[in-house]
Order: C-alpha cells, then sequence, then structure tokens
C-alpha cells in the first residue's frame, strides 16, 4: 500500500501524490501536509491551493505528546497514564510534573519539585497594590488575566525563551503563583485582607488557607475538600488542542515570554463556551429546581428551547472520563460537608437523559463541567470563581504545550491565511467630496 494521496486537478487534468503520515494511534487518523497543496495551481500566477478551516475544525496545528484522547472510546490519558489511575493516586504536583517532563517523578524528584514550587508562591508586594485598584465587584478572571500578565513586568529575565534553565524557572513560577494570585483575586473581591502562601502547606491546602482563613492562626482545611480539590485540578491539567492552549501555543509562538502566553490563555479560558460551562450547569439546576420539573425540561431541550448544560462535548462521543470521577468525588465532599441539594436534579437529569432516544441518537453524555459546580458550591466558592479554578489547574497543560511548541523544529509563527473577500482596489476620497 502507498502511503500517498494522488489528487488530479480537473482544471488543468494534472494529478500531484501527496504524502500521508500516521500518527502512533489510528483514532488520530492519518494526516498530509497543507503545505503540499500549494503546489498545485491552475495557472503560473496562481497562489496555489489552501485548505479552509474555519475554527480548526480538520487541522491538524502540532504535533504532540502530550495528551491523548480517544473521544469514541472515552480516553483521557496524561503522557500514557489514564486519567482514572492519576486522579485515584496521585498528588496535583506529581501529575503536573509528569506533564512537563514526560515522566512520573521519582521520590527524591518530587520532593525537589514539591520544594521549588512551594517557595515561589509568594508574589512581589506591588502585585497587591495592583490587585486593590481593581474595583471592588470585579470579576476575578478578569484579575487574574492580568495579574498573570503583569508578572512578566518582574521577571524580564523571561523574555530569554531560548534558555531551557530560564523556561524552567518561569514554568515552577507560574505554577506556584497562580493559587496566590486566584486567592488574592477572591479576597479583594470579598473586602477580606491578603492571606501570604505558607511554606507548610501542601498545594491545595495552601490555596483554600488563602481563600478562607479569617481570625484563625491555622486555618486547618477538611482533608477530604483539599484531596478533592487537588483531584479536580488534575482532572483539569491539561486536554490537547482546546481554544486556550491554541492561545497559549499561537501567542508564545510570537516568542513573547510565558507569563503574557499564559494571559492570553486565561483569557481564552474566561469565554463562556469554553470555561464557563460549569457555572452554567448549576444555574440550569437552580432553575429546574425540582426532580419533579426534569421532564419539562427535557422536553423544553428537545424542542431547541435551551440546551442540557453540561451535557455532550466535541470530542466525547462517549462518558467524559473526568465527569465520571467528578461524580465519585462529589458525593465524598457530600459526606463531609453536606448534600448539596442539587445533585439529586443532576442524578436523576443524567438518568433521565441517557434513556432519551434524544441524546442516545446524538451520543450526547456529561461532560467534566456536569458535577463539577456542585463540588464548587459545596467548598463555598463563587460562580465567578469557577473558570478560575479551572486556571490553576490548566496553568500545569499550557505550559507543557508552550515549551513542547518552541522546542518543535517544525513550529514557526503561527500565521494562518485567509480567503480574502473584500473590496478590490478603491482610491481614497478626500471627507470633503464623500457624500
Ligand atoms: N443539549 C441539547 N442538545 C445538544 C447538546 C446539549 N448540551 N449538545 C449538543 N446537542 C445537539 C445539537 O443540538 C445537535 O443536534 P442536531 O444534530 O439535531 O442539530 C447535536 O447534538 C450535535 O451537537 P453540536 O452542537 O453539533 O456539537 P458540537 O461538537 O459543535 O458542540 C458542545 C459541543 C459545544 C460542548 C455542545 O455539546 C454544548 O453546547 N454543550 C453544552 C455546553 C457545555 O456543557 N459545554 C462544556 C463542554 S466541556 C469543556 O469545554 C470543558
Amino acid at each position: 500500500m502507498a502511503n500517498t494521496l494522488t489528487v488530479t486537478d480537473n482544471r488543468t487534468g494534472k494529478s500531484y501524490e501527496i504524502p500521508i503520515s500516521y500518527g502512533t494511534y489510528p483514532e488520530y487518523g492519518a494526516s498530509i501536509p497543507t503545505a503540499d497543496l500549494r503546489q498545485i495551481r491552475a495557472s503560473e500566477e496562481d497562489f496555489g491551493l489552501l485548505g479552509y478551516d474555519p475554527a480548526f475544525k480538520n487541522t491538524a496545528s502540532c504535533k504532540s505528546a502530550i495528551t491523548h484522547i480517544d473521544g469514541e472510546r472515552g480516553i483521557l490519558r496524561y503522557r500514557g497514564y489514564p486519567i482514572e489511575e492519576l486522579a485515584e493516586s496521585a498528588g496535583f504536583l506529581e501529575v503536573a510534573y509528569l506533564v512537563t517532563h514526560g515522566e512520573l517523578p521519582t521520590a527524591d524528584e518530587l520532593e525537589a519539585w514539591t520544594h521549588e514550587i512551594t517557595y515561589h508562591t509568594y508574589v512581589h508586594e506591588s502585585i497587591k497594590k495592583f490587585t486593590e485598584g481593581f474595583h471592588y465587584d470585579a470579576h476575578p478572571m478578569g484579575m487574574l488575566v492580568s495579574t498573570v500578565a503583569a508578572l512578566s513586568t518582574f521577571y524580564p529575565e523571561a523574555r530569554d525563551i531560548a534558555d531551557p534553565e530560564v523556561r524552567r524557572r518561569q514554568i515552577v513560577r507560574l505554577i506556584a503563583k497562580m493559587p496566590t494570585l486566584a486567592a488574592f483575586a477572591y479576597r479583594h473581591s470579598k473586602g477580606l485582607p491578603y492571606v501570604y502562601p505558607d511554606n507548610d502547606l501542601a498545594y491545595a491546602a495552601d490555596f483554600l488557607t488563602m481563600m478562607f482563613k479569617m481570625t484563625e492562626v491555622k486555618y486547618e482545611p477538611n482533608p477530604v475538600v483539599e484531596r478533592a480539590l487537588d483531584v479536580l485540578f488534575i482532572l483539569h491539567v491539561d486536554h490537547e488542542q482546546n481554544c486556550s492552549a491554541n492561545a497559549m501555543r499561537s501567542v508564545g509562538s510570537s516568542r513573547v515570554d510565558p507569563y503574557s502566553a499564559t494571559a492570553a490563555a486565561c483569557a481564552a479560558l474566561y469565554g463562556p463556551l469554553h470555561g464557563g460551562a460549569n457555572e452554567a450547569v448549576v444555574r440550569m439546576l437552580g432553575d429546574i429546581g425540582d426532580p419533579k420539573n426534569i421532564p419539562d425540561y427535557l422536553e423544553r431541550v428537545k424542542k431547541g428551547e435551551v440546551k442540557l448544560m453540561g451535557f455532550g462535548h466535541r470530542v466525547y462521543k462517549n462518558y467524559d472520563p473526568r465527569a465520571k470521577v467528578i461524580k465519585k468525588l462529589a458525593y465524598e465532599v457530600f459526606d463531609e460537608v453536606g448534600k448539596n441539594p442539587l445533585i439529586d436534579i443532576a442524578v436523576e437529569l443524567e438518568k433521565r437523559a441517557l434513556d432519551d432516544d434524544y441524546f442516545v441518537e446524538r451520543r450526547l453524555y456529561p461532560n467534566v463541567d456536569f458535577y463539577s459546580g456542585l463540588i464548587y458550591q459545596s467548598m463555598n466558592l463563587p460562580m465567578d470563581m469557577f473558570p478560575v479554578l479551572f486556571a490553576i489547574g490548566r496553568t500545569v497543560g499550557w505550559l507543557a504545550q508552550w515549551e513542547e511548541m518552541l522546542t518543535d523544529p517544525e513550529q514557526k509563527i503561527a500565521r494562518p491565511r485567509q480567503v480574502y473577500l473584500g473590496h478590490d482596489k478603491r482610491t481614497y476620497e478626500p471627507l470633503s467630496a464623500r457624500e
């Protein structure tokens, strides 16, 4: 079998042979280098054939070895390790090491990495002043986007992105400082004094302390809540070429510093089509209000009046493996802090939807957002903090994607082509001559 594609241009009758290459896994399909289409021309002056693919629905923008998704079978793996096993047995910083370094750490490596991250959690005092400048009701995600970008001005060395040691230092700083920036944004919105990081605490416990410590000498987070948050961070670490990872790669391809690129990725996550669906699920469950109203709600979904939020996914045509882990986690948290009454509506809604032909035929299953908002709500986290929590975990994935892009010799500054539909050349008329 020849691994080539023969294309005949019916305008000219000419045939071209284009190589087909395969990734490691059949579910990712085969690909052709679309640059090879440029040789296909109708005339000498012709620019050559382009691929037209708005929203990259069928275009691979990179070769990556970080995250493996098989949407048909509901599989998600980081560096080859199934998400269920990592969520069950690993800690967030262990997974962060795996995703950024490619291998699981040894005990010594994990200890050194944890120490390094822990000792970089402080932010410059001026960042505090910066946060104070925001209006009292500023959205915490807006504050996060801005403060992450501001970090670049504190670390001018970060611009030296060609130096692997400089890159590594910024990766450590960003993973370490995101929870501090996130907690400062929350405390500001509540009008509460900022709580500084505590180097005696593990990553999730430190974040919970910076969020919720009041007058007590030592805030002691509930260990089940702490572990649940750690797992939620793990589940959000990476999801291959999603909108924010693509923003990170695209902005980073200009060789800007990683703080500015991460701010761009955060901004992409801020959008309701990306990081905001878990909030929409909580609002939807509140609107349904009672399990007895579910049939009516599902009828409205089927008529196209509303969407079943937290259901469906561009890639997963099976149960999102992260949703399975989160559903189990929700009950563990509720056993500790009290049941979120919306869970009964969520479980019944899921059951009825999965029994309904409309959802079965369209292969619509719960996604990561269906249960995560309920857990966050039970942890007393306000809805506008939900995407911020997503950003803390996802920073690890963004940085791994960024470094992979920078070290890939095939990558260049991202610069898509366009199909131009505007005016042909026009002559400028002075203002006085215009009607
Ligand atoms: N409720 C009702 N119907 C749905 C839903 C839903 N949640 N999702 C898809 N459908 C229907 C569509 O109406 C369409 O039906 P049709 O064939 O009769 O026209 C069919 O299923 C296919 O859906 P598409 O919109 O083509 O699927 P797409 O891949 O473009 O969208 C998306 C995926 C955006 C996630 C969609 O399922 C959705 O809007 N879900 C609700 C929002 C949500 O939960 N987003 C979080 C995603 S996970 C994340 O980003 C972290």
